[in-house]
């Protein structure tokens, strides 16, 4: 009897966990953030899932896998990345040059995706990318599915906001900002102004455009307006670990990840093996990351050449184009297997611009960091990691006065003081010592939505009560008034009292 429930109960979790068929959308085309995403694709596919996958670019392990069925967006990427790079480089033109607004109108024009809403195929779930704002959610109606939504950083203010996490602009500024959280007057005004325009300016603007195109492709839904689209998600899952400093409350609804990409290291190429365990004397890597080129900032790449030149350590630095003064002791290439090539024991620095997904591997590496930043919105993350004592940031991208010395003497300090790496080694020991890797916990909660048709239970109903009642400041405002009005009373008999005995000696005097 026993063993035949422990069957069915088998059985019934081998029949949920092969035959999920998964609509997975991600759309933004940065490198680091489709590394994220992957790890839960493959980890979801090594469980025998299904997927359907809207991808900008999708890797060769997506694209070659039997039981994923892909719609590419090929003619998006280089559009989108030229929009990225006026983004970034320039945040103020949002409207003009907003890279979100520009993939949302492009999936809407792609063939193979409206094919795909034409067609009856039967889903279990949608995994999306959360980026703040999109029309995607329609789709959770449109095939009746619940919805995970995932992202690969800390998420957007207003994404906490809809889940119902609690959202201060002093204690938790939104994670574009360039603090963890607001020390000084000024950051907290800065961070409260950023917040009331961005849900009151920013966010009606875009949700106009959401609205609008949620009507046109999905016109028999019942709920099209975008905040009731995105109230109906049932889990957000966040690839934010508190060892790296972030902490806030969140509700039952939102699961944290980290450090999701990374696998155990690789053997290098032969070459490159050859090169690290050579050099014993220590070898640095650098790299910008993906998104933003070295040439958009040669002035920075010319102090760090300087810097390196009389260092008795080999640099390997990822270029992606050519350069002049090189010293003799770099080499320069396109690509580096920056992970595996993380593990190398002869690796004593890990020059970034402080992009989390790098973070990550130099933590789970344990690399200490010297991170340059080259635009504002890695600052807060910086700092966060900068706390943690585990590396140093130099704002080579608001201060030019910083120069070759000080990026020499940052290296040096970094290699030669142990304390970063025992610091960093302490840091590792607790992102290892959980009950389940981030992957198998990721999966863990998809399966949960899928066997559950959802994740309901988790709202946060009280997330709808009115600023002012959730705040209570009805409660106080009324405890106060009947306070005043006590006194007032108090006063009004007091002085009634005091006419009356004036009233009595008046009276008494006129009788003598
Ligand atoms: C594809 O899915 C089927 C059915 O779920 C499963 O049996 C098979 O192992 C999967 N193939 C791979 C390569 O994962
Ligand atoms: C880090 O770990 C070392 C060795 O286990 C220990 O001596 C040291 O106190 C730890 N440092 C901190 C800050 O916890």
């Amino acid at each position: 009897m026993k063993s035949k429930s422990i069957l069915l109960i088998l059985a019934y979790f081998l029949y949920f966990s092969n035959c999920a068929e998964i609509l997975c959308i991600f759309v933004v085309p940065v490198h680091s953030h489709l590394s994220v995403y992957n790890a839960v694709t493959m980890e979801l596919l090594s469980r025998g899932h299904k997927i359907t996958l809207i991808s900008v670019d999708p890797r060769e392990n997506e694209r070659n896998h039997v039981n994923v069925t892909l719609i590419e967006l090929l003619s998006l990427k280089e559009t989108y990345e030229s929009q990225v790079q006026h983004f970034l480089l320039k945040p103020s033109r949002f409207f003009d040059h907003n890279p979100f607004l520009e993939i949302l109108s492009s999936v809407f024009k792609n063939k193979h995706f409206l094919n795909l809403l034409k067609n009856d195929k039967k889903f279990d779930l949608l995994l999306m990318e959360s980026f703040g704002f999109s029309p995607f959610n329609a789709l959770a109606e449109y095939f009746n599915v619940p919805t995970v939504s995932i992202t690969a950083g800390d998420a957007l203010s207003t994404e906490h906001e809809n889940r119902g996490n609690v959202i201060n602009p002093v204690a938790h500024p939104d994670r574009l900002l360039e603090f963890p959280f607001a020390k000084t007057f000024s950051e907290r005004l800065q961070s409260s102004i950023y917040w009331l325009t961005f849900k009151y300016v920013v966010m009606p603007l875009l949700i106009v455009k959401c609205d609008e195109i949620t009507e046109k492709y999905f016109p028999n839904n019942k709920v099209k307006k975008y905040y009731d689209l995105t109230s109906n998600v049932d889990l957000l899952l966040i690839n934010a670990h508190p060892v790296m400093g972030f902490i806030r409350p969140i509700l039952p609804n939102t699961i944290p990840l980290g450090f999701l990409h990374i696998y155990p290291p690789q053997p290098l190429p032969g070459i490159l093996q050859e090169i690290l365990d050579k050099n014993t004397n220590g070898v640095i890597f650098v790299s910008f990351g993906t998104v933003y080129k070295p040439n958009y900032f040669p002035n920075v790449v010319q102090k760090l050449l300087t810097a390196c030149e009389n260092l008795p350590y080999l640099f390997l630095f990822k270029y992606d184009g050519v350069l002049d003064n090189v010293p003799k002791n770099m080499i320069i290439q396109k690509w580096f297997p920056q992970s595996d090539l993380l593990a190398h024991g002869n690796i004593k620095l890990f020059i970034t611009q402080g992009g989390q997904q790098s973070m990550e591997e130099s933590i789970l590496r344990r690399v200490p960091m010297l991170i340059m930043l080259i635009s504002s919105d890695q600052r807060a993350n910086a700092i966060r990691v900068e706390d943690r004592q585990i590396a140093k940031v130099l704002d080579i991208h608001k201060n030019d006065k910083i120069n070759s010395d000080d990026i020499k003497n940052s290296i040096l300090d970094l290699v030669n003081n142990k304390r970063y790496k025992t610091n960093i080694e302490n840091l590792t020991k607790l992102v290892e010592d959980v009950p389940m890797t981030s992957r198998d916990k990721a999966v863990w909660w998809i399966e949960y939505v899928i066997r559950n048709r959802g994740a309901k239970h988790f709202h946060y109903e009280q997330k709808n009560i009115p600023f002012y009642q959730y705040h209570y400041y009805d409660v106080i405002a009324f405890i106060g008034a009947v306070i005043v009005l006590i006194i007032l009373i108090f006063m009004v008999i007091l002085r009634l009292i005091g006419r009356f005995f004036e009233m009595l000696r008046n009276f008494k005097i006129k009788r003598d």
